[in-house]
């Protein structure tokens, strides 16, 4: 089957309140691994591709990954650009033949925002191409953003009304208290779900999609920690809160900072105990098993997506 945008995806996890997987790939070895778990677990897949990936691997490369996977697997899978920041990228992701784009307008001021989302919308809406926006902004630290915490603020659930009406925007990522990155929590982590509750309330039907939502597994801190350079204090979102925002209309859940510590933790644990080592696909093997194994729980154990290839092939 070809590319699909997140429409019909998203109308389904809505229906089953669940939600679908989006995840962060940059080179074959992450494709592959998320690739292979949603193949076990019969679900769809949103593969993202951020800006820093982009130029890290060369737009064709990862479209040429993600077809490769399709042929294979025949999934209904999703090729989204996260964190677009104009138009322009938008535009190119969706000539390169991207089927969903997310336009990040969130630093600017509410009529700005809008007014660049509704152009990302009608360029894609004629060419079949999902758009996702976003209102309110997230804490945390990524190559292209960097936002601080005094800065973040959560969405204003009357506002995510109005900006949905007027753009006509497929999908609103929402800010309740996560945030990019290894360390989302200085204290106890606690989301806004009343706030969620609201918009979902006041935008019924509506899929909206959480990002930083990587839980920080423990497992992989402490392998990190042990084969390296220690990452401390590192806390993420517990999974029964995602599985939670899942019932309030949360279709889509971003993961990144998860993939990148289960893939270094495997890395520095072969490259720590077998120094002598220099193939590279002695380490990097581990690394794709370890994405394997944390997307396929993910899928089947805290966003629900198991299974929901079934209905859309
Ligand atoms: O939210 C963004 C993702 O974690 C991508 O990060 O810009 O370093 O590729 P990146
Ligand atoms: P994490 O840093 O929590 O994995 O979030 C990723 C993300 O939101 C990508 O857009
Ligand atoms: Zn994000």
């Amino acid at each position: 089957m070809p590319l699909m945008n997140t429409v019909q995806m998203f109308k389904d996890a809505y229906e089953g309140k669940y939600a679908i997987g989006a995840f962060n790939v940059n080179n074959m070895e992450i494709i592959q691994g998320i690739v292979s778990a949603a193949k076990k677990e019969d679900s769809a897949l949103i593969l993202q591709v951020s800006a820093g990936a982009r130029k890290y691997a060369n737009p064709i490369y990862l479209r040429k990954l993600v077809e490769a996977a399709i042929e294979e697997t025949d999934l209904p899978i999703a090729l989204h650009l996260d964190h677009g920041d104009s138009f322009e990228l938008c535009k190119q992701c969706i000539d390169d033949g991207f089927t969903s784009v997310m336009i990040d307008g969130s630093a600017l001021p509410f009529e700005e925002n809008i007014r660049l989302t509704k152009q990302v919308v009608e360029y894609a809406k004629e060419r079949g191409v999902s758009v996702e926006a976003e209102l309110g902004k997230l804490a945390g630290v990524e190559d292209e953003v960097n936002v601080s915490a005094e800065d973040a603020t959560y969405t204003d659930p009357d506002q995510a009304v109005e900006f949905v009406e007027r753009t006509g925007v497929d999908s609103l990522a929402i800010a309740i208290g996560t945030s990019h990155g290894a360390y989302k929590f200085s204290g106890e982590p606690k989301l806004d779900f009343a706030r969620l509750e609201k918009i979902s309330n006041l935008l019924p039907m509506y899929p909206l999609v959480l990002h930083g939502a990587s839980s920080v597994i423990p497992e992989y801190v402490e392998l990190c920690n042990k084969y390296g350079g220690e990452i401390p204090g590192a806390k993420g979102v517990p999974e029964e809160m995602l599985r939670k925002a899942a019932t309030f209309g949360v279709c889509k859940i971003n993961v990144d900072t998860d993939l990148r510590m289960a893939m270094t933790a495997a890395i520095r644990e072969v490259l720590a105990t077998q120094p002598s080592e220099f193939d590279p696909r002695k380490y990097l093997a581990p690394g794709r098993a370890n994405i394997e194994k944390i997307v396929q729980h993910k899928i089947r154990n805290v966003f629900g997506c198991n299974g929901s290839a079934l209905k859309l092939k």
